[in-house]
């Protein structure tokens, strides 16, 4: 009878409390935060996740309100959480094919948003028999429903990008309304890319895409570069622009001795990008915080990938931004909290561009016929990729570093006529065997990488649609991957195409 008792007060009692919630709600305009808000009044909160998707979550929240003499206040509520903000990152030296995974995802996405990089990214899309490479609009933009972001956190080329919107609109796909640029994101000028393209003819070469990313970065630093925003007002655009252009012109002749850059045409050339690029211009960090608030679900594309992050990968052989997952929200402009899932693509062996220390790389035929069998020539520059061996050493660090949640494993068609299949499980450096990715560059370069070795499955796996029709071999391999990274595999991407993929 007490019970029953205690358990009606309680319920009442619950009941007014949940009023109040929904009004603190409605004040709130639906935020995102849901209860925590009001958790602040409660004593203790415990929110535990019971059941998670890629694309929802059931938690329960548990509010405690304390004790009285005769009633316990606990308020214990089921919520159904739709996951607003999917990062997608590359997890070794880029082209793992973030293209064709964010284009499968975005079946389900309403907007895809790239946060860094630039032209030096190329995204490939294969649809039916049509490859489309992608550098700086999202890989989202081939479904209709889905709108597409160009954050802050990317540096555009104004050319590359007007070749691209003529690109897509010329295969009848509608791009008005359906793409936004971010006014705050750094332009490339010309001058960038000459003096990508100087510094690469000396010594210490990066091996660079060209597309003038570093510089362009450097400006951003050193709070000289020019913005979108800046391209609506023709008197600071052309001050900016001729300031700029003279610091640069001293720097060509005097430290290159290379020929100097006409103010004027670059002014007129800015101009006319201007009136192209008008209508995509908007606040991007705005819209995509009133899209949250909207619940509407994010897909954050990543270009490059974690080792050649600034900070986190093997520099100085890097790019100038942060691929990495905690680059999307100083990229986009959306807080940490809307992030739920971070999807690491990983390429069943691993690939490289440009310069830089690869462990795991074959010099020998195994590099050539990984090459050859998976087309690994750049997407942007059409330079033959440095091929090697899955590493494990590398992909747990990048892993760690971006919080990756579930792998995207990409590529695995292109071991099928492999006898053996080898994964780097240490690096031995003077007699030691290091579980761990060092950081520094000496010590990377010296390493000779431990390996386990696998026997292939020498089968074709293209056409298989289901994860238990694989090879018992391919299926071996893959749940060595998840044991030894500790991350589930949750999309295996056997070909280019859409349909060549198995999810489990
Ligand atoms: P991204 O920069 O990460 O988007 O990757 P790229 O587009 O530069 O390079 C990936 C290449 O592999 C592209 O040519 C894709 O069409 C292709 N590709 C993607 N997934 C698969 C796959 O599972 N198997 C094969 N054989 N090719 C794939
Ligand atoms: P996606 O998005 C692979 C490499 C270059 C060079 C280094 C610095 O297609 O995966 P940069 O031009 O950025 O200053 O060059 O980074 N690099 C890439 N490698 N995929 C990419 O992009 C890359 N973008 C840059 O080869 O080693
Ligand atoms: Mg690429």
């Amino acid at each position: 009878m007490i019970l029953v008792k205690k358990w009606r007060n309680c319920k009442a009692w619950g009941e007014n409390k949940r009023e109040d919630i929904r009004e603190k709600k409605e004040e709130l305009g639906g935020l995102n935060n849901r209860f925590e808000d009001f958790g602040q009044e409660a004593d203790f909160v415990s929110s535990t996740i019971l059941f998670s998707t890629r694309a929802v979550e059931i938690r329960t929240v548990i509010l405690y309100y304390g004790m009285s003499d005769v009633h316990i206040y606990l308020l214990i509520y089921f919520e159904l959480v739709l996951m607003p903000v999917t990062i997608i990152v590359g997890a070794q030296w880029g082209d793992e094919g973030k293209g064709k995974i964010v284009d499968l995802l975005s079946d389900k996405i309403d907007i895809v948003a790239r946060y860094q990089g630039g032209a030096n990214a190329g995204h490939t899309v294969v649809i039916g028999a049509k490859e489309y490479v992608l550098h700086l609009i999202p890989s989202g933009i081939f479904h209709k429903h889905v709108t597409c972001v160009i954050g802050n956190g990317v540096v555009i080329d104004p050319m590359a990008l007007m070749d691209e919107i003529a690109m897509i609109k010329s295969f009848g796909i509608k791009i008005e309304g359906r793409l936004y640029i971010s006014h705050n994101a750094h332009l490339i000028m010309p001058y960038h890319k000459l003096l990508d393209n100087i510094r690469e003819q000396g010594t210490n070469k990066i091996g660079t895409t060209g597309r003038g990313i570093g510089p362009a970065y450097i400006d951003k630093y050193m709070r000289t570069g020019i913005r979108v925003v800046d391209l609506l007002d023709r008197r600071v655009l052309s001050d900016k622009l001729k300031t700029n252009i003279q610091e640069k012109n001293q720097l060509l002749s005097k430290v290159y001795g290379s020929a100097e850059i006409d103010v004027d045409k670059i002014i007129s050339e800015y101009e006319e990008f201007d009136k192209k690029i008008d209508p995509f211009v908007t606040d991007t960090s705005l819209y995509l915080n009133a899209a949250l608030r909207k619940k509407k679900r994010i897909l954050a594309e990543g270009a490059q990938g974690a080792l050649l992050d600034v900070d986190h990968g093997t520099y100085p052989f890097v790019t100038s931004s942060n691929p990495t997952s905690g680059g999307a929200c100083t990229g986009l402009g959306i807080p940490p909290t809307a992030v739920n899932n971070v999807i690491g693509i990983v390429k069943a062996y691993s690939t490289r561009v440009g310069n830089g220390p690869f462990p795991t790389e074959c010099l020998d035929e195994t590099g050539e016929k990984l090459r050859s069998v998976g087309h690994e020539f750049g997407a942007t520059t059409g330079r033959p990729r440095r091929c090697g061996h899955l590493d494990m050493i590398s992909l747990k660090y990048s892993l760690m570093v971006n919080g990756v949640r579930e792998i995207a494993l990409t590529k695995l068609d292109v071991l099928d006529e492999f006898d053996e299949i080898k994964i780097c499980t240490g690096y031995e450096i003077g007699g030691r065997i290091l579980k761990s990715f060092p950081t520094d560059l000496q010590t990377l370069e010296n390493v000779t990488p431990v390996y386990q070795s696998y026997k292939g499955w020498k089968e074709k796996i293209s056409a298989i649609k289901q994860y238990r029709k694989l090879p018992s071999r391919a299926q071996r391999y893959i749940e060595t991957i998840e044991r030894m990274s500790g991350v589930p595999v949750s999309i295996i991407s056997v070909g280019a195409r859409r349909d060549q993929t198995i999810k489990r």
